[in-house]
């Protein structure tokens, strides 16, 4: 079969999606697979991947699709919906058996492109638009898993409207969740436009720094507790989707929390599988996992983080719906831990949608 491999796109991951495509063309087994590798410049052009692609932070500058050195084939972005850019010679794709978009964030993980492909008629890897946009947007994922009985910790959703127009309302309705906060953009990820407010001040410094990169806004209570991650990967046919074993994130150095720097640049982040957790937390833990994969109507894989705390409560913080995907990040461990290595993974993945 072909296999479209999609990455980076308009948004902030567009790096991180990068680095997991790159992993993804180390292992993809080519005695199986055509592969046909597309970049998503962050204005929205699609090309076709050059051998000169960089896909790792090299002296610690990271990874970008440039459309200017490479074959452009279609554009998604600039107001356009799908054309090709009169500018340059169009280049024919060709059939496509299934599209692989190791993407993250806007544009990549919140179904607006899985919504192109079912337009378009072409099987891709991951959840479909539903699960991709509830999955993408914290106030709605939060209200799906709530309503799927799972706890979730409390939070006040600013939209736009409200922020603008009933600043004094918001304001009192957050301080009631006690401090210190996070703030966060509905929509974004990889940690980026998220930071920590401990008064007033620095609340509205941080809902408009979230802002720059949504008009919606999430406050979160800080929940004291570890922080617990488990993998769930749908099974093929009609068997219950599998929860992997789950992992403790230990961060090192100075970070106030699991910030970007700490994710990609500094390296300062490491996973102990499985979790020093009791047998039947962990039981627990993983059950709610495959809930939160039903609730949501997730497909192919997604990652379900978790805050443990000391009183022994689970809290589901989030679910990934394209989880960080190089052959080191969080998902592809927890399922190497097992049993299921890296390559073998990207395998299933592409058969669950080929199925
Ligand atoms: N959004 C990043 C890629 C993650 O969830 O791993
Ligand atoms: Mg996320």
């Amino acid at each position: 079969p072909r296999v479209a491999v999609l990455f980076g796109g308009r948004n902030s991951e567009h790096a991180v999606s990068i680095m997991g495509a790159g992993s993804v063309l180390e292992v993809i087994d080519r005695s199986r697979y055509e592969v046909v590798p597309i970049g998503i410049a962050r204005d929205g052009r699609w090309v076709l991947a050059s051998g000169e692609q960089r896909y790792a932070i090299e002296g610690g500058e990271l990874p970008v699709v440039d459309a200017q050195s490479a074959t452009l084939a279609l554009t998604s972005g600039g107001g356009s919906l799908v054309a090709y850019d009169p500018g340059s010679i169009p280049v024919e794709l060709g059939h496509v058996d299934v599209v692989f978009p190791v993407m993250h964030g806007p544009f990549a993980e919140d179904g607006t492109i899985q919504g192109l492909l079912e337009m378009a008629g072409v099987r891709y890897v991951g959840s479909g638009v539903l699960a991709s946009s509830v999955g993408m947007d914290k106030a709605y994922m939060k209200t799906i898993l709530a309503a799927a009985g799972l706890p979730v910790g409390p939070y006040v959703a600013i939209r736009d409207r409200d922020w603008r127009t009933e600043r004094e309302r918001v304001l009192k309705e957050v301080q009631e969740l006690g401090w210190p906060v996070f703030v966060k953009p509905a929509r974004a990820g990889s940690s980026q436009g998220i930071s920590k407010a401990a008064d007033l001040e620095e609340l509205e410094r941080a809902i408009e720094f979230a802002r720059e990169h949504d008009p919606k806004v999430l406050v979160e209570a800080a929940v004291v507790g570890r922080e617990i991650e488990c993998a769930v990967l749908e099974s093929p046919g009609d068997e219950a989707p599998r929860a992997s074993l789950p992992g403790e994130v230990l961060v090192h150095g100075d970070h106030e929390f699991f910030d970007f720097e700490a994710k990609y640049i500094g390296n300062d982040m490491s996973l102990s599988v499985p979790a020093d957790v009791p047998q039947e937390t962990a039981e627990e833990l993983r059950a709610m996992a495959v809930r939160a994969f039903e609730a949501l109507g997730c497909e192919g894989l997604s990652r379900v983080d978790f805050f443990y705390t000391p009183d022994g409560r689970l809290i589901v913080n989030e679910i990934n719906t394209m989880p960080g995907f190089t052959a080191m990040s969080v998902a592809p461990q927890l399922w190497a831990a097992t049993g299921v290595p890296y390559a073998e993974l990207v395998d299933r993945l592409i058969r669950l949608a080929l199925a």
